[in-house]
């Protein structure tokens, strides 16, 4: 696990750009964190390095929002979904099969999305500050991920 400080959303928002240039066509990003813990924020920083250029909202009451970017970009909340069995309907890790998938409270959904992914948590240190705890899974473990800490 790889832990970054970020002291202000925009420094959250520009890890996630940076995890952005280590991403390829398939990949899975996970976002825990508890509620204002700054994921969209991750996740719109994501979007950004990857050449979205409209704002990337929170999709909490549409669950999916779709991009497109230099790849297409499948945002997705799943804090209001009742089951996995609802989440494995989507069919969203096929839906982002040439694009990347971002999961809000995606560690509810972890047993059902493939084993390659990446975890990403957003701790609350203070109101202002957060530590961002990446995990790689499965073949995530070989990515240069301390690339992202600078
Ligand atoms: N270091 C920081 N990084 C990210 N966000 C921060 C930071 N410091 C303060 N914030 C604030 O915390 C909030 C994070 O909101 P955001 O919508 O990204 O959280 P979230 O985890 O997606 O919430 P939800 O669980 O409702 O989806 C924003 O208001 C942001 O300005
Ligand atoms: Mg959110």
């Amino acid at each position: 696990m790889i832990a970054i400080a970020a002291e202000s959303p925009e420094a959250t928002r520009a890890v996630g750009r940076r995890l952005a240039g280590l991403l390829r066509p398939g990949d899975i990003v996970l976002l825990a964190g508890r509620l204002g813990s700054g994921k969209t924020v991750f996740a719109a920083g994501v979007a950004d390095g990857l050449g979205v250029d409209e704002p990337v909202t929170s999709p909490t009451f549409v669950l999916v929002h779709e991009h497109q970017g230099f790849l297409p970009v499948i945002h997705a909340d799943v804090y209001r979904l009742g089951s996995s069995a609802e989440f494995d309907d989507l069919e969203l890790p096929s839906a982002a099969d040439d694009g990347v998938l971002l999961v809000e409270w995606g560690n509810a959904v972890a047993s059902s999305v493939p084993p390659d992914h990446l975890m990403v948590e957003l701790v609350v240190v203070s109101e202002t500050e957060r530590r961002i705890e990446l995990t790689p899974m499965g073949t995530w473990d070989t990515r240069p991920l301390e690339e992202i800490t600078a």
